[in-house]
């Protein structure tokens, strides 16, 4: 996807007037633990949440100095949400907002081609508190100093204007108050966001003590896969050493999706999926000389994985990030350049209009950003995030990434790494290899067996022993709660309370082991993959797992690039 944000930024329609956000005024102030402090307001029913009985509040955490991350905070539906799980959602990116995750995936509603919110009936508040958080700062509604400004479209940069009137030429791109993009009002490394990250849940939890229960889950996806490992085992060594003021926080489960976690094994996973030994939708896109270039990029001497061997064994910031951009562009990237597929979904053209993004124009009107308490208008994808993460090549590090999985293990929390098989980006094959690595206790001698949900229809596969599993969603991209939106909440369900991913009837402990093959054998086959650009105003039917036809002709748009592991 290469930036969904910026289809919606080019598409933006000129306004005359009130191109920028007026600070709120209404906010209530806290202090969470550790005397962090919290704005907040509660959000009018409508405002996403259309269930009048359940409560939504949004605001941010001042983490540090002009660093102040957004959330966005919802009671769990149907049940006493102040005896029901808290569970926090983060997309990844770097820099992508878990906006993502909340309007595209899981949260309690969408926003469809008419600007319209729909409820979501998979929402994962059906099962649990979740609260959706934007960071590091700069990404999302987060914010560092809100300033007048414009994004270059060509570069995806912050023009900063001197003040709040928007010129002529810039009116018909993107004029309103965006984050001042100064890289050290930000994290640039994943070790770096975790402490920031905490204070924001230590902010969080004493301001809404009502909803921090003693323990807590943590779902995230894609460059989550960097995030949640260290992220939680950071936690985890906060706990041991608790500071005065701080609260313990009892971490349960990690759900990881679509995970990137090892850059070695996830970049020669990009050949795996398109040449050997293949998807499972029975279309091997590359001829023999594509599928050797790919080969020889990855490695022949001095390529791709000789760098990112260099990575790991000299770890400078320079080696790791000429590594990760050797790789992206001469691997990961050989896939747009020859068969513009979506990395997100292979089974679709790009532009690929699922999951939809109308949401994003939602979240850049006046009455939206007022109900939120916004300071800033909305991006998808933050650039300045982006560009600082690459200075330390993070992406190309494994960062403790698998190691902190077994160290989570070994502390007694879940850990479940979930994957659409439709994904190129992280695909399966390669978080399946991730898994093995991680050597959980008992998994080695594990096998697969069908996931059993209430529609009768097997969506995927799991291969889990004790508290560990590596789940195989079927015909789903990336972000699996929107293609597959009844295993994903079925799935979260059940880890969360401790019982077995395949049916939700088992406690997962430590004797409890999948009986089945070692290979998840199923195969799709090519009829869902798309040979044309699907129209941008088309639905998805989760049913066939196809777009719904749409009756009209479609046009293309232009696409700016960035890459972004959303
Ligand atoms: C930013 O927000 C303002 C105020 O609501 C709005 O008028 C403007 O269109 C938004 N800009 C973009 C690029 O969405
Ligand atoms: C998509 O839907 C919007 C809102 O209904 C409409 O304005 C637009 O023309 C549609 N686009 C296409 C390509 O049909
Ligand atoms: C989730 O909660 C909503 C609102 O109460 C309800 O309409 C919906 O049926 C629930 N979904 C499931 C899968 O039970
Ligand atoms: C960026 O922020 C730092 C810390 O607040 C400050 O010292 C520095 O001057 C800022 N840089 C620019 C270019 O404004
Ligand atoms: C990926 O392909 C390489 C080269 O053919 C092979 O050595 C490796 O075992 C494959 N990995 C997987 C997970 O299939
Ligand atoms: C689609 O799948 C069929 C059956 O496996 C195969 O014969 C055909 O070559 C595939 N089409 C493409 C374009 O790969
Ligand atoms: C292989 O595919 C590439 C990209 O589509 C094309 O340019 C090239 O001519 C093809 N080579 C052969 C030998 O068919
Ligand atoms: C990354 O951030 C850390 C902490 O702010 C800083 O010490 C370091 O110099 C930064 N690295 C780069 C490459 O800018
Ligand atoms: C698992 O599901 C597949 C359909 O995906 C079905 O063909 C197979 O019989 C199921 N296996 C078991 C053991 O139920
Ligand atoms: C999905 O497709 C099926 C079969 O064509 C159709 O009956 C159903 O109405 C569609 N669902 C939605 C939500 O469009």
């Amino acid at each position: 996807m290469r930036s969904i944000s910026w289809i919606t930024l080019l598409g933006a329609i000129p306004t005359i007037k009130a191109q920028f956000v007026p600070a709120p005024t209404d906010l209530i102030e806290k202090k969470g633990y550790l005397d962090i402090p919290v704005r907040y307001k509660e959000v009018p029913t409508g405002i996403c949440e259309t269930d009048p009985n359940t409560k939504s509040f949004s605001g941010y955490v001042d983490v540090a100095e002009d660093q102040h991350l957004f959330f966005w905070f919802f009671e769990a539906r149907n049940q006493n949400p102040e005896t029901a799980p808290l569970t926090v959602w983060i997309n990844g990116g770097p820099g992508s907002s878990s906006m993502i995750g909340l309007f595209q995936e899981n949260g309690p509603c969408g926003v469809d081609s008419d600007g319209n919110v729909y409820s979501n009936p998979y929402s994962w508040n059906n099962a649990s508190n979740m609260i959706y958080i934007d960071q590091p700062t700069q990404v999302g509604l987060s914010y560092s100093i809100p300033v007048p400004g414009y994004i270059d479209p060509s570069t995806g940069d912050l023009i900063v204007l001197p003040s709040n009137t928007c010129p002529d030429y810039a009116a018909d791109l993107s004029c309103g108050t965006y984050p001042y993009g100064n890289a050290s009002l930000t994290a640039n490394s994943t070790a770096n966001a975790a402490p920031y990250f905490y204070r924001a849940l230590q902010g969080f939890m004493g301001a809404f003590p009502q909803y921090s229960r003693e323990s807590f889950h943590f779902t995230t996806e894609s460059y989550g896969g960097h995030y949640g490992p260290v992220f939680n085992e950071y936690i985890e060594e906060q706990n041991k050493c608790l500071q005065q003021g701080a609260k313990k926080i009892s971490l349960e489960s990690v759900l990881i999706g679509n995970g990137w976690y090892d850059p070695i094994v996830q970049y020669a996973a990009y050949y795996n999926f398109t040449v050997s030994p293949g998807n499972t939708y029975d279309y091997l896109p590359f001829n023999d000389s594509i599928a050797s270039l790919l080969y020889n990029n990855l490695w022949g001497p001095g390529n791709c994985i000789d760098q990112l061997n260099d990575c790991a064994a000299r770890g400078t910031d320079e080696i790791c990030s000429i590594a990760d951009n050797f790789c992206a562009n001469h691997v990961e990237n050989i896939y747009d350049i020859y068969l513009g597929r979506d990395e997100y979904d292979f089974r679709e053209l790009t532009p690929d209009p699922f999951p939809y993004e109308f949401y994003v124009d939602y979240l850049n009107t006046p009455e939206v950003q007022a109900a939120i308490g916004a300071y800033v208008n909305f991006t998808e994808g933050s650039e300045s995030v982006g560009n600082a993460f690459a200075t330390t090549g993070d992406d190309g590090r494994i960062a403790n990434t698998v190691e902190d999985l077994g160290k989570l293990l070994a502390q007694g929390v879940s850990v479940v790494m979930y994957t659409g098989d439709a994904d190129y980006n992280c695909n399966w094959l390669g978080g399946q290899e991730v898994a093995s690595m991680v050597d959980a206790p008992g998994y080695s001698n594990a096998g697969y067996v069908n996931i059993t949900t209430d529609d009768g229809v097997v969506h995927g596969q799991v291969r889990q022993a004790g508290k560990f599993a590596f789940v195989r969603i079927y015909e789903s991209g990336h972000e699996v709660p929107f293609y597959q939106p009844v295993v994903a909440l079925s799935m979260f369900e059940r880890v969360i309370n401790g019982y077995d991913v395949a049916t939700g009837k088992v406690k997962a402990n430590s004797k409890y082991k999948t009986v089945g093959p070692a290979e998840s054998t199923y195969r799709e086959g090519n009829s869902t993959i798309q040979w044309d650009v699907v129209d941008p105003n088309a639905t998805y039917n989760t049913t066939t797992n196809e777009p719904n036809p749409v009756a009209r002709s479609m046009k293309r748009s232009a696409q700016h690039a960035r890459r972004f592991k959303p």
